[in-house]
């Protein structure tokens, strides 16, 4: 029993958290895979790391020390659970098993309350990085007991991207919360790639600049307050010319964006539970509309604005994008935020917020100068009721609301979708309305169905008898 610590499942991910984990001082990684091929092949390469490899789970139980700590690498799904019930066969009450997969938090729950009755522990930990992450540093965001981050907490403090000196990992709460809030990290992610690609795609159909000149704008971009991983690789990708047909590569590649699922959850999560994400939604929506072809080619016949789309002043236009990105960007994370919080006052999970977006700051796809900003208003107050009213983002929505209504409405006549930014926009205007139509809603409601309502001016349920005299009652309160 030499190794603190082993992995299952030797794909990418697995393969370099595992060489993330050996490089760290003081861990000695045991390594499993279902197929022998890549165990061997992983050990060939990578002789500096001091692989214990095993070819069956005893040889993995007995290759790692107690409490036995495994983290899971394999993808989602089934495949998470037939790799723990054999590890439970073979582990013991006390050890640890972690699925660091991009799993379902329901999934997690469930797993960790059946896991939990061996008398083993069971993390769901999100982790994020991708490929590069999981070599060299990604920010992980952990569920499960107490006592498993007694043991767990300074291995993956050891692997963890590192912001300010402070590693981006933290306990997140119990049993699922961890996978919950790699969940809504993702649908961030889905908003906060639909919002570039929007401010892209006006700066491009407004001033006819080219991709090559776009990745200069954005680089530009990088040094600001948009400053973040995902505007930098937009720059990237914005610049890449393509080898076979010296087009910029942005133009050759098939306009349907693909999705694995966690965008959906994190929107069907939102709706049970009452938060509205419409910008993480709308984002999400988007791809699935790209995906459609056939609907997209049966609707190309269906007109557009008569005037052709023109900017005359190119600088301001593409200055006011810039604040539209910004502004629609403070309402995605307010959102995303608004849903951790909900999710962690349903599922009784004590979620510190300011501590999530503390280690969003590295490691992970959504990172960036930005989310100090968070960590500083949760710092100023823990309860805020909605982090786009918090001091610093009510400051910049102040500054940015002029060109994010231009941008919108410039949009619109020019008929160029912008889902992310007008729904954006629209979240903005009613959550800071004094009053809503929701009060005709209600009117309505109660006209059909007798659903009652409440008055402003006193307490108590009530109901107009709308096919009656049409007086007033005091009602039972049926919601
Ligand atoms: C991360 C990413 C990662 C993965 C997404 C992509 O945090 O490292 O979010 O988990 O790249 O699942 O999701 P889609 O395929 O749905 O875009």
């Amino acid at each position: 029993a030499a190794a603190n610590i082993g992995v299952v499942g030797l794909a990418v991910m697995g393969s370099n958290l595992a060489r993330n984990l050996a490089s760290r001082e003081g861990n000695t990684v045991a390594v499993y895979n279902r197929s022998r091929e890549k165990t061997d092949q992983l050990v060939a390469e990578h002789p500096e790391a001091g692989f214990i490899p095993a070819f069956s789970y005893e040889e993995f139980a007995a290759s790692l020390s107690k409490p036995r700590t495994a983290i899971i690498m394999v993808k989602a799904g089934r495949g998470t659970d037939a790799v723990i019930d054999e590890l439970v066969k073979v582990f013991e009450p006390g050890d640890i098993i972690v699925d660091g997969g991009n799993a379902y938090f329901p999934d997690t729950i469930r797993r960790e309350k059946a896991v939990r009755a061996t008398g083993i522990n069971f993390v769901g930990a999100g982790i994020s990085g991708g490929e590069e992450g999981a070599l060299n540093g990604p920010s992980i965001m952990p569920g499960g007991s107490d006592e498993a981050w007694i043991t767990l907490g300074p291995i993956l403090k050891s692997i963890a991207a590192v912001a300010e000196g402070e590693p981006c990992v933290t306990h997140v709460g119990h049993d699922g919360a961890g996978h919950f809030v790699k969940m809504v990290h993702n649908g961030i992610e889905y908003a906060d790639m639909q919002l570039i690609a929007e401010a892209y795609d006006l700066i491009r159909r407004g001033t006819g600049k080219t991709p090559a000149e776009i990745a200069d704008i954005f680089a530009e971009w990088n040094t600001g307050e948009l400053e973040s991983y995902l505007i930098e690789i937009t720059a990237e990708v914005l610049r890449q010319v393509d080898a076979e047909t010296g087009k910029p590569l942005v133009d050759v590649i098939l306009d349907q964006a693909g999705a694995k699922g966690t965008g959906a959850w994190t929107v069907q999560t939102a709706l049970a539970l009452g938060v509205p994400v419409s910008g993480i939604a709308e984002a999400t929506f988007a791809r699935s509309l790209s995906s459609h072809p056939e609907q997209r080619a049966a609707a190309s016949i269906l007109p557009g604005p008569e005037e052709a789309f023109e900017v005359t002043d190119v600088d301001a236009f593409i200055e006011d994008v810039r604040q539209a990105l910004f502004a629609s960007k403070i309402i995605a994370y307010s959102q995303g935020f608004d849903e951790i919080r909900a999710g962690a006052a349903e599922y009784n999970w004590s979620i510190d917020l300011g501590a999530v977006s503390k280690i969003w700051r590295e490691g992970c796809i959504i990172r960036a100068q930005f989310l100090n900003r968070i960590a500083d208003a949760y710092a100023e107050q823990a309860d805020l009721p909605v982090l786009a009213a918090a001091p610093y983002f009510a400051d910049a929505l102040t500054r940015g609301q002029a060109s994010w209504r231009r941008v919108v409405v410039a949009a619109t006549q020019a008929g160029i979708p912008s889902p992310a930014f007008s729904s954006s926009l629209a979240y903005y205007d009613g959550i800071r309305a004094d009053r809503l139509p929701a009060a005709l809603v209600q009117g309505q409601r109660d006209f059909f169905g007798a659903h009652t309502y409440k008055r402003i001016d006193k307490d108590g349920t009530f109901h107009t008898q709308w096919s009656g005299d049409r007086t007033e009652i005091e009602a039972v309160d049926t919601h």
